[in-house]
């Protein structure tokens, strides 16, 4: 085990805190699994991120390489490489936002759940560390299968006594990321301008678009939204086919994770109306985790917002996800209190 501090020496750090931050305020974040095909794009996003004054890297393997390369980039945040599970703490210790994209990825013929038996045990390791290390900090959970690994991670802060549900993202802006393209090419409107809700959760059919609220506004047959829709829900697995083997989505997800996590600074530093779509603790269906629109704020989540109006393909679909994420949810419990 060994730990890599890069680009500033502790001095620096302390100059650079009292200089140029102006009225930023200081946020170290951490990335689990940073030397990953998902960690070390997100490891480069989150370094060009000015809200960022601490980056800290954790990996069991590679990533004193990584810290150093990216701590060479001339932005604001300190980086610091940890590596193994010694170096877990100094990793943790005072970060504001934990960010998990650590585990396997699927190979094609896999199903996100097929990764649980792995995943859960890693997420269950690290956030009993976080319980212990940086229990007040917001966590962002990449790691598959995400419809498990939230409420796996709820178990484990519970039982640490320091659960918060305004602090535990699932993360599924990458469903959102790919509605957007997807439907500004078939509704033929400038993607920057789109917005479009995703609900549920991160699997399959659990993943609902809400193309009926999506804006701006396009007159598309039923079909069209029935092949976006599904091609919504099958994203995830269009790139496993297409990497054949080689792992899952890493840049879009990496471009999606730095959104999200700057989402969630944002919040905290008391930027009004931030809104982003995220699986967290909820009462808007009868499901105790469920992904809508959430407002993000100084303690994490602010507001869990309403679905708003669905169309019939919707409900539709959102009573067709119910069941699979029911049982995601209780498999993770029950998996968090075996
Ligand atoms: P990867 O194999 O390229 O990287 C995973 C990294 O995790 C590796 O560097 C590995 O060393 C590290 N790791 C393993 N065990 C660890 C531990 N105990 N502590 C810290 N690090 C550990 O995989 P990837 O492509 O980066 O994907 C990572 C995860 O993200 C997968 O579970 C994948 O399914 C998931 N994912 C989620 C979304 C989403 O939308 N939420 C999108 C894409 C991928
Ligand atoms: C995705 O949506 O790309 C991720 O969940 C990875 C996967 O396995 O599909």
């Amino acid at each position: 085990s060994m730990l890599v501090r890069s680009s500033a020496s502790a001095k620096q750090a302390v100059n650079r805190r009292s200089f140029s931050s102006g009225s930023v305020p200081e946020r170290k974040v951490a990335i689990l699994g940073a030397a990953g095909g998902i960690g070390q794009p997100l490891a480069l996003l989150m370094k060009l991120n000015p809200l960022v004054s601490s980056l800290s890297l954790y990996d069991i393997a590679n990533t004193p390489g990584v810290a150093a390369d990216v701590g060479h980039i001339n932005t604001r945040s300190d980086v610091a490489g940890y590596m193994g599970d010694d170096n877990l703490a100094k990793a943790l210790e005072g970060a504001d936002l934990v960010i998990i994209p650590a585990g396997v990825p699927r190979k094609p013929g896999m199903t996100r759940d097929d990764l649980f038996n792995i995943n859960a045990g890693i997420v269950k390791n690290l956030c009993t560390a976080i319980a212990k290390y940086c229990p007040h900090a917001l966590i962002n959970m990449i790691s598959n299968p995400v419809n498990s690994t939230v409420p796996i991670a709820a178990e484990i802060f519970k039982k640490a006594g320091m659960y918060d549900e305004k602090k535990l993202f699932g993360v599924t802006t990458l469903d959102v990321v790919r509605a957007k393209t997807f439907y500004a090419g078939k509704a033929n409107v400038p993607v920057a301008e789109v917005n479009v809700p995703v609900i549920g959760g991160h699997a399959g059919v659990t993943i609902l678009p809400l193309f009926s609220q999506a804006s701006p506004q396009a007159n598309l047959s039923s079909d069209v939204l029935t092949a976006l829709t599904k091609r919504t829900q099958d994203g995830g697995t269009e790139v496993v086919e297409a990497k054949a083997g080689k792992g899952s989505a890493t840049l879009s997800m990496a471009y999606a994770g730095a959104l999200f996590a700057d989402a969630c600074l944002k919040g905290l530093n008391g930027v009004p109306d931030v809104v982003e779509c995220s699986y967290v603790q909820s009462t808007i269906t009868e499901l105790p985790f469920f992904a809508s629109k959430v407002r993000l704020g100084k303690n994490g989540v602010e507001e869990v917002l309403d679905l708003g109006p669905l169309s019939d393909y919707e409900k539709e679909g959102l009573e067709a996800l119910k069941p699979e994420l029911k049982s995601s949810i209780e498999k993770g419990v029950k998996f968090a209190n075996q």
